[in-house]
């Protein structure tokens, strides 16, 4: 669960980034961020991740004020959320299954349960017959695919997910926010930050739209709302 109480952040040189955010998301939702290139999406994915805190306000995740974790427990923090960027940030030197154990051996997961993980994740993710390639060899799906699976192989509560579908032709993004799909209705909160419109359009999703650092929609089975 995600609690933003009048969240407001200003960087250092002055600019209001973000005004007065409150929102509340529940365990188990799947919730659209939209708005205007420079609206202050990525800055609010940011929050989620404990990367920034706010300047005023409160931020919770997981019943955890972010600005009062400390800094060695960050790390902690983190493993109990996945994220997924629009550049994927795949370990190009490892294979797609190297990538997911990877981030299996970095929470000092045991061999039995990666053994038994891997596989499971790679058939969630429909890439089992890719499991040997390396990420220079995978198409921009397949690599999306990866990430998604690294983000999820250690059962995060929340996945998010910052246009992740920004580098991919439109056939691909909805295969992409299908998995997303099928993640969220296993249990995993999602939350995505997406330029997709005809996605968000057709998904029904909740919407909250961001302006100018400010929220100013908040829809269940939204829509993207505005041409860009
Ligand atoms: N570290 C920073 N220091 C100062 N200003 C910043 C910093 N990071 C972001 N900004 C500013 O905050 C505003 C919101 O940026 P943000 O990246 O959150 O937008 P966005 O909604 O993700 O846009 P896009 O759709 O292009 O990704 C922009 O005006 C940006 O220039
Ligand atoms: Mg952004």
């Amino acid at each position: 669960m995600v609690i933003a109480r009048n969240v407001c952040k200003t960087y250092d040189e002055g600019n209001k980034v973000l005004q007065d955010v409150n929102f509340i998301i529940d365990k188990g939702e799947f919730v659209f961020l939209v708005g205007a290139s420079g609206a202050g999406k990525s800055t609010l994915i940011k929050m989620f991740l404990r990367e920034i805190t706010p300047t005023t306000g409160e931020f919770i995740v997981n019943n955890k004020d972010i600005a009062k974790i400390k800094h060695k427990e960050i790390p902690f923090f983190r493993r109990t959320i996945g994220v997924v960027f629009q550049d994927f940030r795949l370990l190009e030197d490892k294979t797609v299954k190297e990538n997911i154990e990877f981030a299996m051996i970095v929470v000092g997961a045991p061999k039995s349960l990666r053994r038994k993980k891997i596989p499971e994740i790679l058939s969630l993710v429909g890439l089992t017959h890719r499991a040997k390639a390396y990420p220079k060899n995978l198409s921009g799906g397949e690599k999306q695919r990866v990430a998604i699976a690294r983000a999820i192989v250690n059962n995060p509560s929340m996945l998010i997910a910052d246009e992740p579908t920004g580098n991919l032709d439109p056939e691909t993004a909805w295969e992409i926010m299908h998995l997303l799909d099928d993640i969220n209705k296993k249990g995993t909160t999602v939350v995505v930050a997406t330029h997709a419109k005809e996605i968000v359009d057709t998904m029904k999703k909740r919407v909250i739209a961001i302006e100018n650092g400010t929220i100013v929609r908040d829809e269940e089975k939204g829509v993207y709302g505005y041409d860009e």
